[in-house]
């Protein structure tokens, strides 16, 4: 946009048509082209430099004081920056007051570092953007997203190399679809499932084209449940919402001591549902491939047997632990992924993509087929159209950045970030165990685990058979962890999640745990160190 006046000081800025087309990239134009160069310098080196020297979290301003900056609500007329002070006010005043997650020292969420190579991949797909709702907009890139998930089902299922020929570029069948992350991928996951229960039926064309009710009179039916442990993610009931089957019925089954769905517990839940309730139907059995709060994997072999000998749809939630199947080392944790029927993972998780990326997969590529949409104008019937069984309408090509970055990668180099993040996970927690003011609550099977601050002699007087006394112990290590993890989030130079969770020793009992997701590859036991160091200093200073 150009000054509307060049001797002025304010640079007051207005819109023209000039200026409008300029900002449309041209490149047989060289002074667009320089731009361009320079602007990308600009972020790349400017968020490079801000990352190096902002080791911290977060920067110490509160979020009042910051929401009190950001107050205006009247959209300009005129242009108010040219791009180089957009940029400069996002490298400035932005970037520092948002959360510095690529901090070694961040080992709170589900989020990290990413390799550098994504900000090239994702200026790509920014630059095509391409929408791979349909190939008229996106041609040869529909076809790699074909390919990419056909890589990924593979992964997951180990199908025959003529099974995958027959799928990998098939427009009648999907091996799966790339959704906006793992809330939606699962939403997807259990969509089909209901579809593909509830399909057209005497007197009804099925659930999805004449609702809930019609498909419930026609199958007899007054309710669909669905099963998983108390440990699954709260997007599946939005899924319960949204699917008009209503979020009070996913049913939580309890978990065993190791934070597993409780097998025994599921059968009699399954038999009773059977025996008891027969107008009740089981739509699906969710197992979980790290659970978000304890990173446990459910025994998915056992589970897939049930679902067969059930016929239930077994649904696996590998949102997280996915791409552990990366890992020659610690595939084997996820045995029996094979066996379901759809498998959630997210890119933006393990795959160390940028935001935002899930994927769902179906064992069946006919499945999907439950969820067909045709339109006029895009989608028509026997198209490649991806839009057509998905649930998103238009949609960036993810594909491209994930098909790339398993190149850059290979599955070997994705192992030695899975590897790294088990191992570290196990070495922290023998170094919570080693440590008397802490107790570990639940330990690492992949890389997530919870530990919590309790001094040896609050660890002792838990040890006694009074449950009153457990009772008041456990409220004031709640009251600790809770005061600890928020001072040392707010001193802005480490940072880990609390939730609270009923450790198995104390199942009546609900505690505030600390959690840390180790998926950094520049987190180490150095800095592990240093986290507990600071929450033991802490915690000395306010309660002793
Ligand atoms: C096990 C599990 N499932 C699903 C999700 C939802 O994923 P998203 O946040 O990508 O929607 C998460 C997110 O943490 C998760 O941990």
């Amino acid at each position: 946009m150009k000054k509307r006046n060049t001797h002025t000081k304010d640079e007051a800025l207005v819109a023209d048509w000039q200026g409008v087309k300029r900002i449309f990239i041209s490149t047989e134009d060289d002074a667009s082209k320089a731009a361009l160069v320079k602007y990308m310098q600009q972020i790349l080196f400017g968020l490079h430099e801000f990352l190096k020297q902002n080791v911290g979290i977060t920067e110490e301003i509160s979020l009042s004081d910051l929401s009190e900056r950001f107050t205006e609500t009247l959209i300009s007329q005129n242009p108010e920056k040219k791009l180089a002070s957009v940029i400069r006010d996002l490298i400035k005043d932005i970037a520092p007051n948002a959360v510095n997650i690529a901090s070694p020292y961040f080992i709170g969420h589900m989020a990290s570092a990413i390799p550098f190579f994504m900000v090239h991949l994702k200026t790509i797909i920014t630059a095509l953007n391409q929408n791979v709702v349909k190939l008229e907009t996106s041609k040869v890139v529909s076809i790699v997203e074909k390919q990419v998930i056909a890589k990924i089902h593979r992964l997951i299922y180990k199908k025959s190399e003529s099974f995958y020929k027959e799928h990998v570029q098939n427009s009648k069948t999907a091996l799966g679809s790339f959704t906006e992350g793992g809330t939606t991928a699962n939403i997807t996951a259990l969509w089909v499932a209901r579809n593909a229960m509830l399909v057209p039926t005497q007197g009804c064309e099925g659930v999805e084209k004449e609702g809930i009710q019609a498909a419930y009179q026609a199958y007899d039916i007054e309710r669909l449940v669905i099963l998983v442990s108390r440990l699954g993610h709260y997007s599946l009931k939005k899924a319960g919402g949204l699917l008009g089957i209503g979020n009070q019925n996913i049913i939580a089954i309890d978990v065993d001591a190791d934070n597993r769905i409780d097998i025994d517990h599921l059968l009699e839940t399954i038999k009773d549902i059977k025996n008891n309730h027969k107008k009740t139907k089981i739509l699906a059995v969710v197992g979980i491939a790290g659970t978000t709060e304890t990173g446990t994997v459910d025994p998915l072999k056992k589970l897939g047997k049930i679902c067969a000998e059930n016929r239930i749809h077994f649904h696996v939630d590998a949102a997280w632990g996915g791409p552990t199947l990366m890992s020659e080392k610690y595939r084997h944790l996820l045995g029996g992924i094979e066996l379901a029927d759809s498998v959630t993972i997210d890119g933006h998780k393990q795959f160390y993509m940028p935001m935002s990326c899930g994927m769902v997969y179906f064992k069946n590529p006919e499945i999907m087929d439950a969820i067909a949409y045709h339109a006029n104008y895009v989608n028509r019937p026997g198209s490649v159209d991806l839009g057509i069984k998905s649930l998103a309408g238009s949609r960036e090509a993810n594909s491209l950045i994930l098909d790339s970055a398993l190149k850059i990668m290979g599955t070997n180099g994705y192992a030695l970030l899975i590897d790294h993040g088990i191992e570290t996970a196990r070495s922290f927690a023998s170094e919570i165990e080693r440590r008397n003011n802490f107790q570990l609550i639940t330990p690492p099977e992949l890389n997530i685990l919870t530990y919590r601050i309790c001094p040896t002699h609050l660890k002792e007087e838990l040890s006694k058979n009074d449950p009153d006394q457990k009772t008041r112990i456990n409220k004031r290590l709640n009251e600790i962890n809770t005061t600890v993890q928020r001072i040392q989030r707010e001193a802005g130079c480490s940072f880990v999640s609390r939730t609270i969770l009923k450790p198995p020793a104390m199942p009546e009992h609900e505690s505030v745990v600390l959690r840390c997701v180790l998926m950094n590859p520049m987190t180490n036991m150095t800095i592990l160190k240093e986290i507990l160091d600071e929450q033991e200093e802490i915690y000395m200073s306010c309660f002793n």
